[in-house]
């Protein structure tokens, strides 16, 4: 490893990282035990799957990313955990044996996917799964989403991200909430549900970070929704100046909603 890429892992990074984890993954460890193998499909840069192996016997991470892989595997150097591993595959194809994992854990995954990719994905996760193994959900209900001052170029800017992100596909406005009955659908026993927040608004600066994101974010996907007419110049213009509003507002909340849901594959338990 080069001192560049080593110095990407410096302490801070490592805890915001490790915080990350532990609040995206917090409604599972209950149901976790320390003889369990677990899968975390799609694990991106891998700190939540980092946080889910000091709760198991061993954990595994694929993501068809490559580079996700490469940065999953520098975290595993750096924090020197033994029984985590990671490996590039694709989640409708996955590389192993049935049965061969107690739980598998979805996170920001299930949401961007068609239906076909989805059923695919879950049939997957369901062969690799022993009986009784448990499945956990975790992703974005922009529906539940809690802003406040709710202006209406907010609701342009959220709308603006749909757009771009989600393919018009308007029930994925509420994918959240429907995690139990798309688990239910594909041959799983849904055993929990619950929610939580990720808070863009925490304090000052937590606040000027959001809004400089909302604007780099509108200013690049915007320019490309216009030239493709998913959008108008008028909308952008409100939705960044609505942003600009909510910054000056120091009472100003953004909570985006984050849905949990634990299921069991039908068998043994
Ligand atoms: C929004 S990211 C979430 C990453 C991580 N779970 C997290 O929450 O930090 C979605 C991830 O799914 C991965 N992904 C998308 N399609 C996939 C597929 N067919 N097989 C495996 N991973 C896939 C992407 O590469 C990406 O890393």
């Amino acid at each position: 490893m080069t001192g560049t890429t080593k110095a990407r892992y410096d302490g801070s990074i490592l805890s915001f990282q490790q915080k990350r984890g532990q609040e995206s993954s917090a409604f599972f460890l209950p149901f976790l035990k320390s003889d369990m193998r677990l899968l975390d499909i799609g694990c991106g840069p891998g700190n939540i799957t980092a946080t889910l192996a000091a709760h198991v016997g061993a954990a595994v991470g694929i993501d068809i990313q490559t580079r996700s892989i490469a940065a999953a595997d520098e975290l595993v150097e750096a924090a020197g955990i033994g029984n985590l591993s990671f490996r590039e595959a694709d989640m409708t194809t996955l590389p192993f044996d049935d049965e061969a994992f107690d739980a598998v854990f979805f996170h920001a995954v299930l949401y961007h996917q068609d239906q076909p990719t989805l059923t695919r994905t879950l049939a997957e996760a369901m062969r690799v799964l022993r009986p009784g193994g448990l499945v956990a959900t975790r992703d974005a209900d922009v529906g539940g989403n809690i802003l406040h001052p709710d202006l209406p170029g907010l609701r342009i800017a959220l709308d603006l991200w749909q757009r771009w992100y989600e393919h018009g596909e308007p029930d994925v406005l509420n994918f959240g909430r429907r995690q139990g009955a798309i688990l239910r659908a594909h041959g799983f026993l849904p055993v929990w549900t619950g929610a939580s927040y990720v808070n863009h608004s925490a304090d000052e600066e937590t606040r000027r970070e959001t809004v400089e994101d909302a604007r780099r974010s509108l200013n690049s996907l915007g320019v490309r929704l216009i030239e493709r007419d998913g959008a108008t110049q008028a909308e952008l213009d409100e939705a960044l100046s609505a942003w600009d509003v909510w910054g000056a507002e120091p009472d100003a909340v953004y909570l985006r909603c984050r849905c949990e849901c634990i299921a069991r594959k039908p068998g043994a338990a």
